[in-house]
């Protein structure tokens, strides 16, 4: 049976003052938890949907071990895993990589998956000393933000989610001309299309947030172009608004959890000339549901 008696010391939960992210101290990560402190730490994550564990110096196995304690895998497309760890990527940049960052558009993990990730696990290893903070949105309280007639409004809609834009044979990447460290594969599958509600409801919370992110979310359902990029353009501005947005600074060996299903995220850039390590997992989630 796996030794769980030293897991802990005293859990601490501080939130930003918005509620919007929670700093996490008094955990061992490194190894199981028990099912009470398993359960606090979920309850926070849910509660404050960005949490991060500040001085968790985790090997892979140690990373991948905390993942299956929040859920099962996810499953990541169009990045060639690390070698001999099928569910850990690698965002790593070079001091001498000109090719734009990792994550650099709004989005929400893998939104066109029929079954999107429920939440990612970001561990930094290396993190340069200017630059690369992560920028989370809460797609609650842009929902919250909007008028009970524009709710109303946005309850039946559908929005149509794709990779093509970044993985496509016509994205992004393959369009790209400087050098990447990452191994990223452009395929056709990346131009299918998956439909979700617009406005979601969060199976754990019970809150509804806004699923759209600029990067996967192509069009609203039975709208034209004009009329879906004129909507989704308010709506973009909505959820990324400063008030919205709680930015992340990271240190080495800091955890990062966060939820999928109600927030988005962008990595800036502003570290040319610096390594930026960090491993990556997902953990499965369900279909989203209005
Ligand atoms: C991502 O998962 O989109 C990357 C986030 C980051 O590197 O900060």
């Amino acid at each position: 049976m796996a030794d769980t008696s030293a897991a802990t010391t005293d859990l601490r939960v501080t939130p930003q003052p918005s509620g919007f992210g929670a700093e996490i101290r008094g955990v061992d990560l490194s190894r199981p938890l028990p099912p009470d402190l398993l359960r606090q730490v979920r309850d926070a994550w849910i509660a404050h949907s960005v949490v991060w564990f500040p001085d968790q110096p985790l090997t892979l196995e140690q990373l991948e071990a905390f993942t299956l304690q929040i859920g099962p895998f996810g499953h990541d497309p169009y990045i060639k895993p690390m070698p001999g760890h099928a569910n850990i990527l690698e965002l790593r940049r070079e001091p001498d990589e000109k090719a734009t960052n990792f994550g650099a558009g709004w989005h929400s993990d893998w939104s066109f998956q029929e079954t999107p990730p429920a939440a990612t696990l970001l561990h930094s290893k290396v993190v340069p000393p200017v630059g690369g903070d992560t920028l989370y949105a809460d797609a609650y309280r842009a929902y919250d933000s909007l008028s009970e007639a524009f709710r109303r409004m946005l309850a039946p809609l559908n929005a149509v989610h794709s990779a093509s834009r970044a993985y496509g044979p016509s994205g992004v990447f393959a369009r790209e001309t400087e050098a990447r460290t990452m191994q990223i594969i452009v395929s056709p599958e990346a131009d299918k299309t998956v439909v979700h509600p617009l406005v979601t409801t969060h199976p754990e919370s019970g809150r509804k947030a806004l699923f759209v992110n600029p990067v996967y979310t192509v069009g609203i359902e039975g709208m034209t172009r004009e009329e879906s990029a004129a909507l989704l353009g308010f709506l973009f501005s909505r959820l990324t608004q400063e008030a919205n947005v709680y930015r992340h600074r990271w240190a080495p060996d800091m955890l990062t959890l966060w939820d999928n299903r109600c927030t988005s995220h962008l990595a800036e850039g502003g570290y040319d000339g610096h390594l930026r390590l960090m491993h990556r997992t997902t953990v499965a989630g369900g279909r989203p549901t209005a």
